[in-house]
């Protein structure tokens, strides 16, 4: 759908519940919409080539590089960001075992984590330990063994710690 200006699209987009409808240039990236656009700077930006993962949201559900992916590729899907997991004002479980856990690593990656287990949770109620580490490996830290990650992710599988959402 043609906007303004040339090379502008309307795109209509789900973010975090909420249907919102604006103009967006061609070249826009999905990170550079939720950070400028919608202020939702919980999306981090580290290598911006595809490599680190950090930018990771969910589209649709499925787990995506927000920085290789371009604004208007997102049109009627539905986005999350790392601040739908507390939009109640109460973090979600997966975030809970985070804290229990000592999972939280720095605000680079610990978004990007977060949504990470959460996805999978909400497709596998219980991975095992060794699906869990293959499936974080879409984050990069080189700061932790991923293991209290893992072990945050698991607390959650195992009903340890509980709520309606991972
Ligand atoms: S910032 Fe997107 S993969 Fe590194
Ligand atoms: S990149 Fe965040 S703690 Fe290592």
């Amino acid at each position: 759908v043609s906007g303004d200006a040339p090379d502008t699209h309307l795109v209509e987009v789900t973010v975090n519940g909420r249907r919102h409808r604006l103009p967006v240039p061609g070249w826009r990236t999905l990170s550079d919409l939720l950070r400028r656009d919608f202020g939702l700077t919980g999306t981090t930006l580290g290598c911006q080539e595809g490599e680190c993962g950090s930018c990771t949201v969910l589209v649709d559900g499925q787990p995506a590089r927000s920085c290789l992916t371009l604004a208007v590729q997102v049109a009627d899907r539905r986005v999350e960001t790392v601040e739908s997991l507390d939009a109640d004002g109460e973090p979600s479980p997966l975030q809970r075992a985070f804290r229990a856990h000592g999972a939280l690593q720095c605000g680079f990656c610990t978004p990007a984590f977060l949504l990470l287990g959460t996805a999978l949770l909400r497709q596998d109620p219980a991975p095992s330990a060794t699906c869990t580490r293959r499936w974080l490996d879409a984050a990069l830290c080189r700061c932790t063994g991923y293991q209290g990650i893992v072990d945050a992710v698991q607390a959650v599988a195992a009903g340890e710690i509980t709520g309606e959402q991972p």
